[in-house]
């Protein structure tokens, strides 16, 4: 097959949908690979490295769409791109398809196969393309709030873990998934004196289990919730409802009784965030303060450590994409049915229910393209 990857062109987004090792795999399965030039830049990677693991660097954009039996992104592609598409040619990257009904349409015009790697599930229920970057976030989110801490960014001036005979700084993870647990553990490592509050029994029985004495857990309700945030020096927003905006746990009135030069990372920004007074910031201009409360509310936290999460990415699209690419599409949803959950749009069709839900398009089952 031939495998086409290209630069990405969305605001501050260094990952790359393919690394030099990536490219390595499948030219060593035999296929040609096709890479615009300057694709890895943001990791360091250079073309060379590209024409080294056996990828042709193309300059032309066109001529990868006019080429490539299937192409690898990360982000979704700009209209401009989709402009491109041809009819049977695969679209593999993050779509977020059920808050964007202009690129639903594109797409569906395109008359391309077109796999969302959000939609993508595992054995245990799980979305394991979607999970990395929630590690990375998790891990960066403490990064971040550890930096917003200190006093010349607006912080308390408070050192997560303390110092001998100096008490660590309190830290209050609010929802124990993904994102809280690698948050949890980035912080007990560090020394400071973590909560994790979840609602759901089973969550906490697990970290309780994992963490044993080095984190407490905590039931999440109004109370425990407002007590936690009133005594914390970092909160960390983590909560999801799948498919939901993230409920408003912590108000205003909540805000009003922290501690001045507290921290608040809402990782679940990019769902709206669980903190009332959350707006989406950027890496240029991460942070703003209400009531003495340093906010931090990035909606593409893992674009900073681009090389991190393009491998960490890489690790879990590569083996769907090298399946795809031997088998052919059809063949490889056939043989694995959380492939084919990954189908949103085939055929100018929405094969993915909650994406024809939201824009109250036609549901055409999955199924129905493996006929
Ligand atoms: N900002 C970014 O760059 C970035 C990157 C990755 C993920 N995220 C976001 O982070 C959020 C969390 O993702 P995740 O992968 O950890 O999800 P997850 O499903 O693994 O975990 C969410 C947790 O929230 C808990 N929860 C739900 N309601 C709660 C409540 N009222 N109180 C306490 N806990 C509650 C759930 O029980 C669950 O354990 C999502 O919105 C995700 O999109 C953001």
């Amino acid at each position: 097959m031939i495998v086409g990857t290209l630069r990405e062109n969305k605001n501050h987004e260094y990952r790359v949908g393919l690394t030099p090792e990536s490219v390595h795999e499948l030219a060593s399965h035999g296929h040609e690979v096709l890479v615009e030039s300057g694709a890895g830049e943001g990791i360091g990677a250079h073309d060379a490295l590209y024409e080294r693991a056996g990828g042709r660097i193309v300059s032309d954009v066109a001529d990868i769409f006019a080429r490539a039996e299937m192409i690898v992104k990360v982000k979704e592609l700009q209209p401009d791109e989709r402009a491109l598409l041809r009819p049977g040619q695969i679209l593999y990257a993050y779509l977020h398809l059920a808050p964007d009904p202009e690129q639903t349409r594109d797409l569906m015009a395109s008359g391309a196969i077109c796999i969302a790697y959000e939609t993508v599930t595992d054995d245990s229920g799980g979305l394991p393309l979607l999970k990395p970057m929630s590690q990375v976030a998790g891990r960066m989110s403490i990064q971040a709030g550890a930096t917003a801490l200190e006093k010349a960014n607006g912080g308390r001036g408070v050192l997560l873990g303390g110092v001998p005979g100096v008490l660590p700084a309190k830290v209050a993870v609010i929802g124990g998934g993904v994102v809280g647990f690698n948050a949890a553990q980035m912080a007990a490592g560090l020394g400071a004196d973590v909560t994790v509050l979840d609602r759901d029994p089973q969550v906490l029985e697990r970290l309780g289990m994992y963490f044993e004495a080095r984190a407490k857990t905590r039931f999440s309700n109004r109370a425990n919730l407002a007590e936690c945030v009133a005594d914390a020096d970092l909160v960390i927003g983590a909560v999801l409802i799948p498919g939901a905006a993230a409920p408003k746990l912590v108000t205003t009135e909540m805000l009003k009784t922290m501690k001045k030069g507290a921290v608040l990372v809402d990782v679940a920004i990019d769902q709206g965030g669980c903190f009332e007074t959350s707006r989406p910031t950027t890496h240029a201009d991460p942070t703003y303060v209400i009531d003495g409360v340093v906010h931090y509310c990035v909606a593409n936290m893992p674009g900073a450590v681009a090389h991190t999460s393009t491998y960490a990415l890489n690790n879990v699209t590569l083996p769907h994409a090298l399946r795809i690419a031997n088998l052919g599409w059809r063949e490889a949803m056939r043989r694995d049915p959380h492939l084919l959950a990954g189908l949103n749009v085939w055929d100018g069709k929405v094969t993915y229910q909650a994406v024809a839900d939201d824009l109250g398009l036609p549901y055409t089952p999955a199924a129905d393209a493996l006929a």
